[in-house]
């Protein structure tokens, strides 16, 4: 792949008329480098978040080895990327068969489950095994978070008991996993859900080998700028020491977003302007799903050889479909002499943007070129170079 210095750079070189993903290696290893080095256990990449095979292979060689799965298509997508990596099949509710073929196929022995009729089927799909390990996820609160994660999956306090000690007779290694819900801003999300773990493991009285703290660490986006990560990796060693659990028992998390937000951004070419409102080549069913259904903001910038001198202004977005919905409210700070023929950069869509793309109305675009720069907000860059730093946010 022709690796360019910057987005600027891209817009400039290529002129293109369709969208082009910006790929940040570099990005994506120092994350996971961080957590790796970080993080007082062991981290699991969630795939969901952007299942590209590069980026799968970025994370392996900066220290990630352990993947959350959550279909059988992830199992098989990871497996042949990564045939040394050991896959954690985390969806509560699963296919049968995908079990099955998990299991016998690809050496998955990791799966997660909030009912005793799941518990069943892991057996039943897996002949009984003896050599699984099983995690049972905890229905959790996501008041912390942005995006809920609290009303489809995880088992009631009521029937915790019940299930971990059925669960705990069948499994090699019995796990509780639970999920904050993503883009958790405050390290007490997970403070208060290991108090949910403590209630569960002192109820049922069983012996725990691994606590999943799963994910929704945080990314940066404007107007959500969350306190650093070594907070909520002290809150969560804190609760986990306190656990009442095995001497030997591991802790394990999930990151999607945060291990893959900095990873890509988008270039668009703006075909209209109308007021306040910019008709992009991409939208609501490419990469900017998040922006369109529940409103999320990303940081954007003018790619502009001449920076404007234009005071910023608050734009909304129309992707490129004929669908009224395919609207992206903002608002989107931009120079305010933006028009059509310029370029503009959308960033930190690495995680669950790239990953969404669909081809509605004849609308998609293949294109990916790899850049050099910063990604245009980050949790683990310091210091911010000059060129961007009008559009980075920044912790303090
Ligand atoms: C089981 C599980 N683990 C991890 C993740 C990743 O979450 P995040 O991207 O918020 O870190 C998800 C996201 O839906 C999930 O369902």
């Amino acid at each position: 792949m022709h690796k360019h210095h910057s987005a600027l750079g891209v817009a400039t070189a290529l002129k293109p008329a369709a969208p082009v993903t910006l790929i940040r290696p570099q990005a994506a290893a120092r994350a996971a480098r961080f957590f790796a080095e970080k993080f007082p256990g062991r981290s699991l990449y969630a795939v969901k978040a952007n299942p590209s095979p590069d980026l799968l292979r970025t994370l392996w060689d900066s220290g990630i080895t352990h993947y959350d799965v959550a279909s059988i298509a992830e199992v098989r997508l990871v497996a042949e990327t990564l045939p040394d990596a050991k896959l954690c099949f985390m969806h509560p509710v699963k296919a049968e068969e995908a079990i099955a073929e998990a299991y016998h196929t690809h050496g998955v022995r990791t799966f997660s489950l909030d009912t005793i009729d799941e518990l069943e089927k892991i057996l039943r799909a897996t002949c009984d095994a003896t050599d699984l390990e099983l995690c049972v996820r905890l229905r959790v609160s996501s008041e912390h978070s942005e995006l809920s994660l609290a009303s489809k999956f995880g088992v009631e306090l009521g029937e915790t008991r019940e299930l971990l000690m059925a669960t705990r007779q069948a499994a090699d290694a019995l796990g509780i996993c639970f999920h904050v819900g993503s883009q958790a801003m405050s390290p007490q999300a997970y403070s208060d859900a290991i108090e949910r773990v403590r209630a569960a493991i002192v109820d049922a009285a069983v012996t725990v080998d691994i606590i999943d703290v799963g994910g929704g660490f945080p990314s940066v986006y404007p107007g959500m700028e969350p306190p650093a990560l070594e907070a909520y990796f002290d809150a969560i060693y804190r609760g986990f020491e306190s656990l009442p659990i095995s001497y030997s028992a591991e802790l394990w998390c999930e990151p999607g977003r945060a291990l893959s937000a900095e990873y890509s951004s988008v270039i668009v070419r703006v075909e209209r302007r109308r007021g306040r409102e910019l008709y992009i080549n991409d939208g609501a069913y490419g990469a900017l799903f998040d922006a369109a259904h529940i409103g999320w903001r990303f940081p954007v910038a003018l790619l502009r050889h001449d920076e404007s001198e234009a005071e910023l202004t608050g734009f909304s977005f129309y992707g490129p479909t004929c669908d009224d919905m395919d609207h992206m409210v903002g608002p989107f700070m931009l120079p305010d002499d933006v028009q059509a023929g310029d370029y503009v950069e959308i960033g930190m869509l690495g995680a669950y943007g790239a990953a969404m793309r669909t081809g509605f109305n004849g609308f998609t675009s293949e294109a990916v070129v790899e850049v050099e720069d910063e990604p245009m907000a980050s949790l683990y860059a310091d210091p911010v170079p000059a060129r961007r730093r009008a559009t980075v946010i920044k912790l303090g």
